[in-house]
C-alpha cells in the first residue's frame, strides 16, 4: 500500500461505489497519538512505581493510621470517677444524643424511640463494666449502626463518655 497522497484505494465496487482515498495522517493527529501513548507509560510508571498513589497504597496508610488512632484499651483508665463522667456529659451530648435520646434512656425529647438502645437501664447487649463500656465505644458495632468512636474521639474522650455511660444508672 503505497502513501502517495490522493491515490484511491480501488475497493469501490464492493461498497456500493464508495471510494476511499490513502491519504496519510495529519502531523498533528500522529503527534498527539504518539505523545498519548508516551503519556500513558509515563503515568503508569509514575503512579505504581515513582509516585507510589495507587488505591491500595492509600487505603494500607489509612488504616494503619486509623488503628495508630484508635486507643488501646490498655491506656484507658480503669476506674469510672465522677470527675471523668463529668468531663463525658458534654462529649455525649455533643456525639450520643442523636441516637441514644438525651437522657441516654433511648428515647428522644418528644418520647419515641431512638435508633440506639437505653444505657442506664442496666440491661447489656455487650457488657455493662466500665472497660466493656470503653470497648463497645471504641469498636462500634458497625453492623447494627453504632460507630466505631475510636479514631474519632481518641483515648481521652472515649474514657470520658464512657464513664458518663457507666456512671448515668446502668454500669455494673
Ligand atoms: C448513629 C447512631 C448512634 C450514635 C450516634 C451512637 N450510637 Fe451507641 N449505639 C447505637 C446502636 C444502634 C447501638 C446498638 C448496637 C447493637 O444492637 O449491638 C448502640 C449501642 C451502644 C452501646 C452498647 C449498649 C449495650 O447494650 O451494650 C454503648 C455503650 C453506646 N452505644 C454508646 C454510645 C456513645 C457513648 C455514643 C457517642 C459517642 C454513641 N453510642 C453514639 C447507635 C448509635
Amino acid at each position: 500500500m503505497s502513501n502517495k497522497p490522493g491515490q484511491i484505494l480501488g475497493h469501490g465496487a464492493e461498497n456500493d461505489g464508495i471510494e476511499e482515498y490513502d491519504n496519510p495522517l495529519p502531523t498533528w493527529w500522529l503527534g498527539l497519538f504518539y505523545f498519548t501513548i508516551a503519556w500513558g507509560v509515563f503515568y503508569g510508571v509514575n503512579y505504581h512505581f515513582v509516585a507510589k498513589t495507587s488505591q491500595a497504597i492509600q487505603y494500607d496508610a489509612e488504616v494503619a493510621a486509623a488503628a495508630a488512632a484508635a486507643p488501646k484499651q490498655a491506656e484507658l483508665p480503669t476506674v469510672a470517677t465522677p470527675e471523668l463522667a463529668a468531663a463525658g456529659k458534654g462529649i455525649f451530648e455533643a456525639n450520643c444524643v442523636a441516637c441514644h435520646g438525651p437522657e441516654a434512656k433511648g428515647v428522644d425529647a418528644a418520647g419515641n424511640k431512638t435508633a440506639g438502645p437505653d444505657l442506664t437501664d442496666g440491661q447489656w447487649i455487650h457488657g455493662g463494666t466500665y472497660a466493656d463500656i470503653q470497648k463497645t465505644i471504641t469498636v462500634g458495632v458497625p453492623d447494627k449502626g453504632m460507630i466505631t468512636w475510636g479514631p474519632i474521639l481518641g483515648a481521652e474522650k472515649i474514657s470520658q463518655v464512657a464513664a458518663f455511660v457507666h456512671n448515668s444508672g446502668g454500669g455494673q
